[in-house]
């Protein structure tokens, strides 16, 4: 009896002596691991990050942060702390929302995250989406494939975009536009004049891949797989832009999505491979955790979305004529 009593008093003591500006300080210091940039983010002296972080773990009276040399880590309490702290700026972002919804307006915050290879085409299908809701406040995250499902977890954006989703049963999952991977070479390659290819002989070039997480590289691996043939990779980089200039550079062959092929000047001095069984068909997915609770931001967003992709798709006769439709 008596140690909830206690809890109470110190339950009514943290809603007292904490304030939002102090949350909102705290989760930028901690999603940067760094003052200096969540001073720069919030437009505040790195004094005042400083005082409100202080502030904020005397009221929860333990260390939020520790330094190890020059870097700064969230102690066990402070990764409790910003657990909290973003369920209660996103209620309130929630309630932002709901209001202006109340009120007749689509107003609010609306939080993506994208994998990288989706760069290419999806500011092309905001464009008409901020234009018809110019009072949605829109942020964009592109990171590749493992890190998105980690800012899935943490509960980070309200809807995910990639084109392989894990199989699981508490993930609602949306595909809305094809995504063809295609293999290639630079323009002069012996390849670039043949048909119908064999994989065994393309498999016997040095191939060019993605980082360890990327999406694309999952898709390639698990292809080479059902076709029973080994992956042998040569050089790995971290970007696709990185990837088309090593190809166009004669260092290797590559497969990446045929969205990321956009720029006529790169398609010049490259070559789409004529391989048997390409290209390889995927589908970009809009996710999200099925217990979320969408904000109507977000659920607008994805009627737009699938709508949109719809109108897109009709009439074209197949993936690569949709893709190429967004190239123009
Ligand atoms: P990536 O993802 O940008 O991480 O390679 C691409 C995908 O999901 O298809």
């Amino acid at each position: 009896m008596k140690s909830s009593l206690a809890e109470i008093r110190q339950k009514d003591s943290l809603s007292k002596s904490i304030t939002l500006d102090q949350l909102q300080v705290f989760e930028a210091a901690a999603r940067h691991c760094s003052f200096t940039r969540a001073a720069e983010e919030l437009f505040v002296t790195q004094p005042t990050v400083s005082m409100q972080v202080k502030h904020l773990a005397q009221a929860i009276g333990m260390p939020l942060f520790e330094q190890v040399g020059k870097r700064v880590y969230l102690t066990q309490a402070g990764q409790e702390v910003l657990h909290t702290c973003r369920e209660i700026l996103q209620c309130l972002d929630r309630l932002e929302t709901t209001i202006f919804d109340l009120k007749g307006m689509k107003q609010g915050r609306l939080r993506l995250a994208a994998v990288t290879t989706t760069k290419y085409f999806l500011p092309k299908l905001l464009k008409p989406f901020c234009q018809l809701y110019p009072g949605v406040k829109l942020s964009l995250e592109f990171t590749n494939h493992d890190a998105l499902l980690a800012r899935m977890h943490e509960n980070l954006d309200d809807l995910y975009i990639m084109s392989c989703p894990p199989n699981r049963e508490d993930i609602e999952v949306q595909p809305f536009l094809a995504n063809p991977l295609v293999a290639i070479a630079c323009a002069n390659h012996p390849f670039a004049k043949e048909r119908n290819l064999s994989l065994k002989a393309f498999a016997q070039e040095p191939l060019i891949m993605r980082e360890e997480g990327s999406g694309t590289r999952k898709i390639v691996e698990q292809f080479f797989k059902q076709h029973q043939i080994d992956l042998q990779i040569n050089i790995e980089l971290g970007s696709n832009e990185a990837i088309q200039q090593a190809v166009i550079d004669g260092l290797g062959v590559a497969i990446i999505s045929m969205h990321t092929l956009n720029c006529s000047e790169v398609r010049k001095q490259l070559a789409i491979l004529d391989i048997e069984t390409f290209p390889i068909h995927h589908q970009w997915q809009v996710i999200f955790p099925k217990k979320k609770q969408l904000p109507i931001t977000a659920s607008t967003f994805l009627e737009y979305l699938l709508k949109e992709s719809q109108i897109l798709s009709a009439n074209k006769e197949n993936p690569t004529q949709v893709v190429e439709a967004l190239w123009f």
